[in-house]
């Protein structure tokens, strides 16, 4: 563990910044999720006055993706107030110099929120919950094609399996790349938990497509969750869904929910037997972010509204970087990410002035096309 930094920030209080660079010493949880990012954790907590620490939280930096630029961003995880010192403003008076210490950094910073709290602190949504749903019963007569073999994931397979979804994921929105050498894989079973099931669908030694699943069949309601799956093609998504359907049958559950985004492969596949995309809109929580530096946002994604625009546009991107247009900044955010289209900014009276009107249907199209794919979080990547 490293120090980084230390600084008093007023009524006795202490901000502290430690950083691990060694993915071994991380809690389990942040090792699975974030062991393959390649990114070094910095822990901050805030001392009272009294010498306790009061208030923590971790933060991690990596690169996200916004159409086809990727910058370097930070994301919040596991922040707490002790239960003992909780309702005294610590969490806002972390939180407030962890702000003001990531806008050094970065210009934007995201978490994934607890409703009805972040949004006091400016963070806006930027995704919403997406799931296919599909009713087992209308997948589970696809059968696989004579050389398609079924077996589970192991080790070996990581290398591929990281490669298939880099391949059709890492280009989206929201989405990181996987680096294989510390990819984990499904989580283990646990004392608490039912753990996951990796499957793959090969043939002659091609990865055709893989899944991570979890169910359960006792303690509870049986429930058969498809964490994340992705196939190669067509063919192989139609086949995935046949398996997964008879899986889900094997454990008595009727209706599949899946963790993926309506516009992959797998996704368009399912909604062709009948699944449906599922989206919940919570209005402050979820995937939420914080733009920090308008001004260096802006600017780190000038070639990219450039290549949206049919011509390079110096006056407009100066403007938007001002706040002249589009001044508030979660709307912004919204935008940029492709969360939010054109017509969102029209339908809240922000479509303004009247000259950019065109340029910003350019630079804010409806997303899930092959060009703007939608901005998604796998199940795997969440911290
Ligand atoms: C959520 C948590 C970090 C708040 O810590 P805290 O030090 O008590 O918070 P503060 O005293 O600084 O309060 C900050 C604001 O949040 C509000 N707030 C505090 N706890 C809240 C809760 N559980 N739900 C909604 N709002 C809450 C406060 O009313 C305050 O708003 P106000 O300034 O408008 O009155 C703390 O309750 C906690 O550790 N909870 C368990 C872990 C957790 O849920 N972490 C967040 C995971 S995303």
């Amino acid at each position: 563990m490293e120090m980084n930094y230390e600084t008093h920030i007023g009524d006795g209080f202490l901000y502290k910044e430690t950083t691990d660079n060694v993915s071994e010493n991380w809690p389990p949880f942040l090792q699975r999720a974030w062991g393959h990012k390649k990114i070094a954790p910095i822990y901050s907590s805030l001392v009272s006055p009294l010498g306790d620490t009061v208030a923590y939280m971790t933060r991690f930096p990596y690169s996200c993706r916004f159409g086809q630029a990727v910058i370097e961003v930070e994301g919040i995880g596991g922040f707490a107030t002790l239960p003992q010192f909780r309702r005294q403003g610590h969490a806002s008076r972390l939180m407030a110099v962890v702000l003001k210490k990531a806008a050094e950094r970065v210009p934007v910073i995201f978490l994934h929120g607890i409703d009805s709290f972040y949004g006091s602190f400016g963070f806006t949504p930027v995704a919403p919950e997406r799931t296919l749903c599909f009713s087992a019963s209308a997948v589970a007569e696809i059968p696989l094609l004579p050389n398609t073999f079924l077996r589970e994931m192991d080790s070996r397979d990581y290398e591929r399996v990281c490669s298939l979804y880099n391949e059709q994921h890492s280009g989206r929105p929201l989405s990181a790349v996987r680096f294989p050498e510390a990819f984990s894989g499904p989580m283990p079973r646990g004392d608490w938990h039912p753990g996951e099931e990796g499957i793959i669908l090969e043939s002659s030694d091609r990865l055709r497509a893989y899944a991570i699943v979890q169910s359960t069949t006792h303690g509870r309601d049986p429930f058969f969750l498809v964490k994340e799956a992705v196939a190669a093609n067509p063919q192989a998504a139609k086949e995935l869904l046949g398996v997964l359907g008879q899986m889900a049958q094997r454990a008595g559950v009727g209706k599949v929910e899946m963790f993926e985004p309506r516009d992959s492969i797998l996704g368009r596949a399912l909604l062709n037997f009948g699944g449906k995309n599922e989206e919940k809109y919570r209005p402050d929580g979820g995937w939420m972010g914080k733009i920090l530096n308008r001004d260096a946002l802006v600017a780190l994604l000038t070639d990219e509204l450039n290549r949206r625009s049919l011509q390079p546009q110096a006056e407009a991107i100066q403007d938007l970087a001002s706040g002249a247009f589009f001044s508030n900044d979660e709307l912004l955010l919204g935008l940029l990410l492709g969360f939010r289209s054109w017509l969102d900014a029209r339908d809240i009276g922000e479509l303004s002035p009247t000259s950019y009107r065109d340029l910003v249907k350019e630079w804010f199209p409806i997303t899930g096309t092959e060009a703007l794919p939608l901005p998604y979080l796998h199940h795997l990547d969440r911290y």
